[in-house]
Parts: structure tokens; sequence; C-alpha cells
């Protein structure tokens, strides 16, 4: 049996050596190497062989079965590169075709603006914190010291759903409720996050206004925070922004979550404060509502306010994005126009 193998073994190469095409190719390997090849045949019958003789036959085998793979793999590479230069020389690949080219995809203008925002408020130590997009009336309103017939409720038209109480967020600032709730174990812990989102408002579509936009909520909650920590936080972020001379001023306002209330502008990047169309003439944009949490708000996160305090702010990232790219309507955010996406 051991001359069998050793005659297999030369008629295999002999016959490996003499082949030139791809198909031949396969046909030996099947014949030779295959699950029913004769290489594989007589290394199954082994078994058969006297006890005294298995071992050394069955060394050799395994040792020819891998020099004829070994040789097999080197014929295979040799055959590969004759027939492709054989289809080159007829004339059947066309070197000279444009190759297909990859699509690749961009990220949404809008994903662009949010990781820079999450970028730049983790520098300054805020890390994010995801809230849900369908919220209760409790945690968009009530808890946020909306009372149920509150007049500023009509400053955000809401949508509302067949389940009684389910809403769309109409703002990111219930996030501030449940990041409260959820990392302040019990109002003990301090707290530093953004909570960026989608919002959803029930508004009349213009090239101004979107039933759908995000915001970057901010909060930061400690011992020892008063409104120079708001003030100084909120322009350091304009300046990482805008560059280091980015001025910013903070304007009074109204929110029923936050006490005092603000709107802070930054000095217009466009015309540097001269007054221009996109500054409507002021010199000043609108960056944030901002202001100092309710003492209400931190009780119904779990903080006691004779010890705690917080700051807390609302960003539109989608105006910084308008601004940036000179996109002059809104509608082409969500359009799913790819005439404007491809753009980014
Ligand atoms: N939630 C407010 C809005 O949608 C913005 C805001 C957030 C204001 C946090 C103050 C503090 O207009």
């Amino acid at each position: 049996m051991l001359s069998q193998l050793e005659s297999q073994y030369k008629e295999a190469l002999q016959a490996l050596e003499a082949i030139t095409d791809s198909e031949a190719l396969h046909d030996w390997e099947v014949k030779t190497l295959g699950r029913k090849g004769a290489i594989t045949e007589l290394l199954r019958s082994t078994g058969k062989l006297p006890p005294e003789e298995r071992a050394s036959f069955g060394k050799r085998a395994n040792e020819i079965k891998n020099l004829l793979a070994e040789a097999y793999a080197q014929r295979e590479a040799l055959v590969h590169q004759q027939e492709l230069a054989y289809d080159l020389e007829a004339g059947q690949i066309d070197i000279s075709l444009p190759g297909r080219t990859l699509t690749v995809g961009g990220l949404h203008p809008s994903t662009q603006t949010l990781r820079l925002y999450a970028h730049v408020w983790a520098e300054m130590g805020f890390q994010v914190y995801r809230s849900r997009d369908v919220e209760t009336d409790d945690y968009n309103f009530q808890m946020l010291n909306f009372p149920p017939h509150h007049p500023a409720r009509e400053m955000q038209d809401t949508f509302y759903t067949d389940k009684p109480d389910v809403i769309l967020r109409t703002q990111t600032s219930p996030g501030q409720i449940r990041a409260m709730l959820e990392l302040g174990e019990g109002g003990t812990k301090p707290i530093r996050v953004i909570v960026p989102g989608m919002c959803y408002r029930h508004e009349q579509i213009t090239s101004r206004s979107e039933i759908q936009f995000h915001q970057v909520e901010g909060l930061a909650i400690g011992r020892n925070i008063h409104m120079t920590d708001l003030k100084g936080t909120v322009a350091e972020f304009a300046r990482r922004m805008y560059g280091d001379d980015a001025k910013v001023r903070f304007r009074a306002s109204y929110f029923p979550f936050t006490e005092p209330s603000m709107e802070i502008d930054v000095e217009c990047f466009l015309c540097g404060g001269e007054g221009c169309r996109v500054c409507k003439y002021t010199g000043w944009l609108e960056i944030s509502g901002a202001g100092m949490v309710h003492p209400n708000v931190l009780r119904n996160g779990g903080y006691d306010p004779s010890v705690w305090s917080g700051f807390a702010f609302g960003m539109g990232p989608e105006r910084a994005t308008m601004l940036k790219h000179g996109i002059t309507d809104i509608r082409y955010f969500w359009g799913n126009d790819l005439r404007v996406l491809e753009q980014f």
C-alpha cells in the first residue's frame, strides 16, 4: 500500500504540472484531495493495515496530502495569473474603463453641529445625558413648574397622542428632571450634563419654523452654583465656538422653570456687530435661553433648594447650522432632498 501511495503521489504531481486552466485545476482537486479523492481514500484505509504498519503509513500519507495541497496552491496562483494575462491580451478586460465610484454618505449638517456642541461641552466637563422623545405632561410641563392652565404652555404648541397624558416633548428641559432623578442619587450628587435631542411642536411650517428641531439642554447642579457661573460658562462656550473675541450679552426673560431667566446673545459673527440682514440689524444673534434652576424644579428633581442650586440653558443648534452654512430655509433640514444633503 505504501508503494501505491507513492505512485499516486507522483502521478498526481505530474498531472498538476500539466494543468493550464482553472477548470482542470478544479477537477484535479476533487479527484485528488477532495472528500472522495484518491489520497483521501488511501488515508481512510489506514485502519485496514496491520497495526505495525499503520503509524508509518499514516504519517507519510499525511505528508503527501500536505505537499499536494501546497503544490496545488502554487499552481492555482500561476494559472490564475496566466488566465488574467490572457484575458487582458485578448481584450476581454478593458483596463481603460473608469473604476466604479464608491458612494459614501456624509453626516447630516445637524448631526455635525450636535457633535461639535457635544465635543466643546465635553471639554468643559459636561457629559451627554440622553432623555426620551416621548414624554408625559408631568415631565414636560408640570414638574418644570408649568401648572395645568399656565399661559406659558401656549409658547409651546404640543403634539398630543391618543393616550391621555402621553405627548412628544416640546423641549429638552424634561431631561433636567430625568437627569436629576437618575443621576442625583436622591439629591446628593452634583450634576453636569448636556441633553441633546429632537423636540416637537405643533406649529405652522414656514421657512423659519419646523414641527421638529433639535435642542441642546444644559444642566449644572451643585452646592455653590451662582449666576456668575452660568454667565462665565456660556461666555466660555461662545469663545470656544466662535473665537476668542466672541462677545455675549444677557437679556432678562421668562421661563417657568428658571428664576431669574435670561436670553443669551452672541455678537453677530457675520457683521462683527455692525448690523446686517442676518442679525436683523441688531448686531446680535440669540444662542440660548437660560437661567438659574427654579427651587420648585430642584425639589421635583429630589434636591433641597436651601442647600443645592444650579443653572440650565437650552440652545437651538439648527439656527447655528443655518448661520454657519448660509441655509435660508429650515425646511431643508428634514425635507430629505438629496440635492441639499449631498452638499454636506
Ligand atoms: N426649554 C426652553 C425653550 O424651549 C429653553 C430653556 C432651557 C430656557 C433651559 C432656560 C433653561 O424655550
